[in-house]
């Protein structure tokens, strides 16, 4: 069986870990294609690097651009990669613009479409990665669900028979990781100046444009990190980073550090050394939950509705909207005593990925 993997984005880089390793158990042939939507070696080279992926077969090299643009560039490139390498299966990852073209150049030449992570819906119109989960999902072939909610969505939506539950292949880099962290294999992460390690500080990402764009919005959500009574360390995303010099916003004030965003061993590392993790990430929410922190998510929902048990993670749409007190009582509060359970799965997913594409 020959299987071809299109990655662009940065937490694609984290499944095609699970995958390619999962893949090099076996006979078959995994060609990997990266697009390019992600180019910055911190976004980039450094999961290749740090997670021991081998190095993509093909790169598209599309870089940034418009909805449009972007999109657009990944189909254009395809055709000729697809033709040149004929796959049994095409294996598309998550929901980002590399992943909807992806999966419509395939549909188009009539390869089987295979996407990970399939049926993740948050119900939000407005964000970019809703539309690119749902068009995907009814263009794919095969769906590989990471949790029973995934699975209902995709049953409500016609969808059942094409279905399959795997698992979360994040789960089992982010386990395999935490373990190699625990034991001592791995360097301290580089955290911003000024964070010191030992004594107690949050974690914070922020990179949706839904934050990031708008400036009043951004100001308000960095003024409310910076009142927070620990040090925040920011993990700054080029798209916070641009937007912020854009409009003239001061990241580093108050309790804000800043600093660069780190590979996945030292986010992972990170994680476990804070006290709770602040975020609009998908992938980092889940993250904390896996490694046992509390986060708070600057969202009105989330995908991961498991998280949301026990207030492992709590959603604050607009940290304005609270009392500063409502909101450090919020972000700083304790893990909760009662055990996360196992939703995502027992880190053996990306076996039954591989497993479920033979037989399918
Ligand atoms: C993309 C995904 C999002 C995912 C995120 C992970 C879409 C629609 N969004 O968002 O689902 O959570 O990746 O990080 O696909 N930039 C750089 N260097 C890079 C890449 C981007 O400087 O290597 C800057 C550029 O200014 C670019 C901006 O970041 O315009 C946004 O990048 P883009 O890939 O369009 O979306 P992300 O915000 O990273």
């Amino acid at each position: 069986m020959k299987v071809l993997s299109v990655v662009g984005a940065r937490p694609q880089l984290v499944k095609l870990a699970a995958i390619a390793s999962a893949f090099a158990e076996t006979s078959h042939e995994h060609v990997i294609v990266h697009t390019g939507q992600h180019y910055d070696a911190d976004l980039s080279d450094v999961f290749f690097d740090g997670l021991g992926i081998p190095a993509p077969d093909v790169h598209l090299g599309v870089g940034s651009g418009s909805h449009g643009v972007q999109t657009g560039a990944v189909l254009a490139a395809m055709d000729k990669v697809l033709e040149a390498e004929r796959p049994d299966w095409v294996l598309v990852y998550g929901d980002t613009n590399s992943t909807v073209a992806g999966a419509l150049s395939a549909v188009k030449m009539h390869l089987p479409v295979a996407h990970l992570e399939a049926g993740l819906r948050s119900f939000n119109r407005r964000m970019p990665e809703e539309h690119n989960r749902v068009l995907t999902d009814h263009c794919a072939d095969l769906l590989l669900a990471p949790t029973e909610e995934a699975v209902r969505h995709l049953a409500n939506e016609g969808l059942g028979k094409r279905t399959r539950l795997v698992g979360d292949v994040m789960v089992d880099i982010c386990l395999r990781i935490r373990d190699a962290v625990a034991a001592g294999q791995h360097p301290a992460p580089a955290l911003p100046e000024g964070i010191d390690p030992a004594a107690p500080f949050l974690l914070a990402t922020l990179h949706r444009p839904d934050n990031t764009d708008a400036p009043e919005r951004l100001s308000a959500l960095i003024a409310s990190l910076a009142s927070l009574p620990v040090p925040v360390a920011l993990l700054a995303h080029p798209r916070l980073v641009a937007r912020a010099d854009e409009h003239g916003i001061k990241l580093a004030q108050g309790s804000v550090h800043v600093g660069r965003p780190l590979p996945y061993a030292g986010l992972v590392a990170a994680v476990m050394a804070s006290a709770g993790v602040v975020t609009d990430s998908g992938g980092l929410q889940k993250e904390t939950f896996l490694l046992g922190r509390p986060c708070t998510t600057i969202r009105p929902e989330t995908e991961w509705v498991e998280t949301l048990r026990d207030e492992w993670n709590i959603l604050v749409p607009d940290p304005q909207d609270k009392t500063r007190e409502a909101w450090a009582a919020v972000a700083t509060r304790p893990a909760p005593r009662v055990s996360q359970g196992t939703p995502y799965g027992d880190g053996q997913a990306a076996r039954s990925v591989v497993r479920v594409l033979e037989q399918s």
